[in-house]
This record gives C-alpha cells, sequence and structure tokens, in this order.
C-alpha cells in the first residue's frame, strides 16, 4: 500500500550519508513508483544553498536515468542552523509554504543525520517550534547511528528524545535491518518445519558470525578513532543479527512482538565481566602491509588517527545466551577492517551425528551440517551436509545446496536504506530498533569498553592488513573448530 502524503526532512543534508545513501535510495523508490502520491523533502543544514544548488548537488550522486529531472523536483532546501531555536521558525515556514504549494497534509518525517551531538538538541527545538506533535497529522524522527557512545549515553539519549517524543514516533535506525536476508532469516526460520524444530540447543553446535570488510577508516578517521570495531559494528549490526538468529518465534509479525523477542535475547545475553574480558574478547588494530604489491597504510597512520591510538579496527567475542533453547550453545563473533574480503555471514554448525558409521574424519571435516546464511556480498543461504562419494566404499564428501537471493527476484534487491525508508513512511517499526533493546545491547558491550579503557595489560594485538586479524582469535574459537574463511 502506498503511504499517506508527507514531507521529509532531513537535517544533515549537505552531508555523507544524503548524497551517498538517502538521496539514492529515495530515488529508487521513485522509479519503483512507491513514493506517496504527494512527497517532498526537505533538506535543512547549515550550508548556505538554494533548492538549485541542492539539486545540483544531489545531482552527482544520482544515476543519469529517465525520470530523474522530475524526482529532483521534489528536492527543496532550507538552510538553517540546527542548534539555533529561532531558526525553526523559519523551518516552520518554509513547511508551510511547501504545503500549500502541493496542497498537501503536514505529516512529517524528520531525519536526523547530523553528527551525534545534536540528536537531543535538535528534538528539543522541533517541540518548542511546536512540530513534535499534531492532533490530525504523523510526526516521526529518524535518528542515526551512533545511538550513544556508551549504557550512560544512551540512557541519557534516550531519555532526552522521550521529552519530546512518544516511543512510537522514534525510529532508531541499523541499516543492518534493511538488509533483504536479515530479514529473510525470519521467514527461513519460522515458515519451514525443517529448520525451525533443529534450532535449539539439541542440534546446533555453535553459531559463528563474520563480518569482514576490506576497506579501512576511508576518511573516517576522526570519527572512528572514537569508536572502534565493538561500538560500531559489534553493539549494533552484530547483536541485532544475533537478536534474528536466537529470538523465540513471535507472536505476530508486527513491530512490537518482533521488537519484544529481540529485546528477551539480548536480556538473555550472559554477562562477560570486566575480569573476563581478556578470556572471552580479542582485540586487533591492523598494521602496515602490502597487498597485491601496494603498500597499504597501518591504522595508527591513517589521516584523523591517533599516533598511539588503542582503538580495536578488529574484535573477536565468545558469548553464551542463557535461555532455554541456547543453554551451553557458544556464539562466536568477529568483525574487522582491512581484512582479505568483504562478506558477512551467520553461520549455524549442526551437531554432527551421535556414532560414526563412515570413515570419521572424512564426516567431520569440510563443514558438513552446517547452514550458511549470506547476508552480503550474494545474498542466499548455503547448506554444507555430506554426500557418499561415487565408487566403491563409503566415503563422505561435503556437497552444497547453495540457493542465491537474486534468482528469486528480477529486478534489483532492494538497498537497505530503501526499504527502511520506505517502512518509517508506512509507520511500521518493525525493522527499526527500539530503545530498550538499544540499552541492553550497551549493557552487554559496557564492561568489554570499561576493561579495555581502564586496564592496559589486556593486549591490542596488531594484524596486517589484508589478513584475517590477530592469531588469538583463532584461539578463541579452536577448541570448536576454526572459523570459516569465505574466500578460501
Ligand atoms: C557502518 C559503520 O555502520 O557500517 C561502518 O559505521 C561500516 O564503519 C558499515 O563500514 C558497514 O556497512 P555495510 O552495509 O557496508 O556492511
Amino acid at each position: 500500500k502506498k503511504a499517506e502524503n508527507q514531507i521529509l526532512i532531513i537535517f544533515g543534508a549537505s552531508g555523507d550519508l544524503t548524497k551517498r545513501k538517502l538521496l539514492p535510495a529515495l530515488f529508487q523508490l521513485y522509479k519503483d513508483k512507491l513514493l506517496p502520491d504527494k512527497f517532498v523533502v526537505l533538506g535543512a543544514s547549515r550550508t548556505d544553498l538554494s533548492d538549485d544548488e541542492f539539486r545540483a548537488k544531489a545531482d552527482e550522486f544520482l544515476s543519469k536515468e529517465e525520470g530523474v529531472e522530475d524526482f529532483k523536483k521534489m528536492l527543496f532546501y532550507q538552510p538553517i542552523s540546527p542548534s539555533e531555536e529561532k531558526d525553526y521558525g523559519k523551518l516552520k515556514e518554509r513547511l508551510t509554504e511547501l504545503e500549500k504549494q502541493y496542497k498537501m497534509e503536514a505529516n512529517y518525517i524528520f531525519y536526523l543525520s547530523t553528527p551525534p551531538s545534536l540528536y537531543d538538541v535538535i528534538p528539543k527545538h522541533l517541540a518548542s517550534a511546536g512540530l513534535s506533535k499534531s492532533e490530525k497529522f504523523f510526526r516521526r524522527l529518524i535518528v542515526e547511528k551512533p545511538f550513544g557512545s556508551d549504557l550512560k549515553s544512551a540512557k541519557e539519549l534516550n531519555i532526552s528524545l522521550l521529552n519530546y517524543f512518544q516511543e512510537e514516533q522514534i525510529y532508531r535506525i541499523d541499516h543492518y535491518l534493511g538488509k533483504e536476508t536479515v530479514q529473510n532469516m525470519l521467514v527461513t526460520r519460522f515458515s519451514n518445519g525443517i529448520f525451525e524444530p533443529l534450532w535449539n540447543q539439541n542440534y546446533i553446535e555453535r553459531v559463528e558470525i563474520t563480518s569482514a570488510e576490506n576497506l579501512g577508516v576511508e576518511g573516517r578517521g576522526g570519527y572512528y578513532d572514537h569508536s572502534g570495531a565493538l561500538r560500531d559494528m559489534l553493539q549494533n549490526h552484530l547483536l541485532q543479527l544475533v537478536g534474528f538468529v536466537a529470538m523465540e518465534p513471535p507472536v505476530v509479525v508486527e513491530a512490537d512482538a518482533i521488537r519484544n523477542e529481540i529485546l528477551k535475547v539480548f536480556q538473555s545475553l550472559r554477562p562477560i565481566s570486566e575480569s573476563q574480558v581478556s578470556k572471552y574478547v580479542i582485540r586487533g588494530q591492523y598494521t602496515d602491509s602490502v597487498i597485491k604489491g601496494e603498500k597499504v597504510l597501518g591504522y595508527r597512520d591513517e589521516p584523523g588517527v591517533d599516533h598511539l591510538s588503542r582503538t580495536e579496527t578488529f574484535v573477536a567475542i565468545k558469548f553464551f545466551i542463557d535461555n532455554w533453547r541456547w543453554a551451553g550453545v557458544p556464539f562466536f563473533i568477529r568483525t574487522g577492517k582491512k581484512l582479505p574480503t568483504r562478506v558477512t555471514e551467520i553461520v549455524i554448525h549442526f551437531k554432527s551425528v551421535p556414532h560414526h558409521l563412515f570413515n570419521p574424519s572424512q564426516s567431520l571435516s569440510g563443514g558438513n551440517n552446517q547452514l550458511i546464511i549470506r547476508i552480503q556480498p550474494d545474498e542466499g543461504i548455503l547448506l554444507k551436509f555430506g554426500m557418499k562419494t561415487p565408487g566403491a566404499g563409503f566415503d563422505v564428501q561435503t556437497v552444497n545446496m547453495d540457493f542465491h537471493y537474486s534468482d528469486l527476484a528480477d529486478k534489483h534487491l532492494s538497498s537497505a536504506y530503501e526499504r527502511l525508508l520506505l517502512d518509517c513512511m508506512q509507520g511500521d517499526a518493525t525493522l527499526y530498533a527500539r530503545g530498550d533493546a538499544v540499552e541492553e545491547a550497551w549493557k552487554f558491550v559496557q564492561p568489554i569498553i570499561n576493561a579495555w579503557g581502564t586496564n592496559p595489560e589486556i593486549p591490542i594485538y596488531g594484524y596486517p592488513a589484508g589478513t584475517w586479524g590477530p592469531e588469538d582469535s583463532d584461539k578463541l574459537i579452536s577448541p570448536r573448530g576454526t572459523w570459516r574463511y569465505p574466500c578460501k
């Protein structure tokens, strides 16, 4: 169904996210005829631009396809200083003007794509200008990541937002939830009688998640050096994936039912105390190296990064979920920058058979009984199991059943931002993180942040750029086997 007519107000519209992700996603929705009948984007930022200048800037990031000129006519710009309360009067006037011009309803989505220091300022000023509530129209607020930098700041941010907006109006974005295969995990698990009965500690030996990037910090050294892999990827994106892998079936497919189940997973994470951090968590930082004949800088030499930085660009963790379904099943996650390839995948390792009739070393090796959910690239699902090698004897070899998600769609798979923007336009918060779950996820990682911050004896291992991270991350998993190396 089409969403109601509305205006999307983007704070931080002259920034990178708007150009690289939001505008291309909106253009795609436009081409797919999924935008509301009347739809306007109002960029709001400090840079002084006219509508035409904003459109010209947008143009650089939009593909030159049919319709692009018409799409650009929906884009407007209002220079404002988001921290100045008085500027919100101008914003309000401009919104009223656009509504009159297009004879449209005053439904608004405010998208905060600004530095996080403005996340509590903008909602406050929106509220004082009377823009956060309306009897007749909807008012929604999308908050970009990072949602806080630790448990305390995330709680404060939640409290502050809730002073001006209701929880139902707040959409905390985690773009991993917009990825097709993440949503597909719900369908794979809860629409097939063959997987779900096995999806528990009786049949699953361990769960492994790898999210590798071959890129480094790409000019974001200033931001990243205060963040690191734990905050940048694990606390949000990867724990959200755990939520989808581990949750109980929701009562219905609706935002709160699903988000209640995700919250319960986070509440069941076995806490890792500060003194256990070195046993369960490994951190690393990439050092200079030569990749395909080219010299690559180490993290500490990247622009914006402190030369003595102890910020991790790699983290691996082992943890447990203490509930009925997952008792005793270890979960392993690793993520890092400047690894050999870009891949995000979840590997469900099923237990092996109770008694090996055939050559045991063969039936165990080669990764039999694995279900691999590839989040990216080449979204899909791979099932690995043992088959008899043709010919004499009973030799077992591993075979693959490999499903590529692209085979299902003749058009392009929608990007995470397309899906999430459209959901918010339609008022569906299922794929957005709820405040309580975000806090619970911070609660889990907080002792790790504390231990790393206060105990210089916890090592940060160097790993040459282009390798799979510190060897100690292999030791973390080694009693159970090895990590799956997707590009080997
Ligand atoms: C972002 C992080 O949230 O996710 C980046 O800030 C990271 O550091 C990116 O590169 C990864 O997203 P994707 O969709 O490319 O896996």
